[in-house]
């Protein structure tokens, strides 16, 4: 496995890499989550870049930027055993040098949900994750449902900017009660872990009324805020059914329909989501 850190290593050793060549980003303190991603790009491509890279950009003035928990040697050793061709790890100074002005913005699907709760978020993903995508050039690029919304906003930049990548998407791996992976999910004491679960236990209860004919997504709506609303140390931020492409919030559901949801649990904010299958 070789790392690099420069655009000009990288650049060298992405050509001498076989292909077809599969693109893992993320921002590091890798767990279970992060690997099936990666185990993901091992089965369709020759070569595996993974990019670690806390974006500065895509942090928000009050959010955890600087406490963002790093561990660059473990990540490294666990990307060597899953047997990855490529790490990139760039410096702040590689990917925004000074006097750096370019940005990619995606308007509409950004616009709800997490962006209007995180505004300038998802300008900070499109904009480093089209950097990845200009500087590896991969042919496959592989992302969690975790999060639902980035997952569409990055299928929707890359048709508009025409980038010959094919984006592959892994379910959501969640711990045996439910609760879905996170590298913020050690911010949580011991009480706050436990109320943790109850993101997923109303994401199931609407599902089950789903499954047993609701179609109104107001009632689904209702269903998972009165089932987080049981939770003391629950604070809602948002919770949605929306279709699944464009984010917008449907009246009646629609196979593949998407609920989700952000939840602050104690000053831990988690996201959660659910694809309605029949
Ligand atoms: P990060 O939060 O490190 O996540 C990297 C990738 O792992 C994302 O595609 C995310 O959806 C996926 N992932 C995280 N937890 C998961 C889980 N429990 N199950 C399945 N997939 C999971 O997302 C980012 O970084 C950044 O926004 C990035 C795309 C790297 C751009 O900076």
């Amino acid at each position: 496995m070789k790392t690099v850190s420069t655009l000009k290593e990288l650049f060298q050793a992405r050509s001498e890499l076989p292909g077809p060549v599969g693109l893992v980003p993320t921002m590091g303190f890798l767990h279970e989550g992060h690997l099936i991603l990666m185990r993901q790009a091992k089965q369709t491509c020759a070569s595996v870049v993974v990019s670690i890279f806390v974006n500065p950009t895509q942090f928000g003035p009050g959010e955890d930027l600087e406490s963002y928990p790093r561990d660059i040697d473990r990540d490294l050793s666990l990307l060597e055993h899953l047997g990855v061709d490529l790490v990139w790890l760039p410096t702040p100074e590689v990917m925004y040098p000074a006097n750096y002005q370019t940005w990619v913005e995606v308007s509409d699907v950004t616009q709800p949900l997490e962006g209007r709760y995180r505004p300038g978020h998802f300008r900070g993903v499109t904009t480093v994750v089209a950097k990845l995508f200009n500087a590896v050039r991969p042919d496959v690029a592989v992302f969690g449902q975790k999060d639902a919304q980035q997952v569409a906003v990055v299928m929707q930049m890359t048709r508009d900017l025409s980038y010959p990548i094919k984006i592959d998407v892994v379910p959501i791996v969640r711990e045996g009660d439910g609760l879905a992976l996170s590298s913020r999910n050690i911010y949580l004491d011991k009480a706050q872990r436990e109320a943790a679960t109850v993101l997923y236990r109303s994401l199931r209860k609407a599902e089950a009324a789903y499954l047993q004919g609701e179609r109104s997504a107001k009632a689904l709506r209702k269903i998972m805020t009165d089932t987080i609303e049981t939770e003391p140390l629950a604070g809602i931020q948002y919770v949605s059914c929306a279709d699944r492409s464009t984010l917008e919030e449907l009246e009646t559901v629609t196979d593949g329909a998407l609920l989700s949801m952000a939840v602050f649990i104690g000053k831990t904010r988690l996201i959660d989501n659910w694809i309605l299958t029949p």
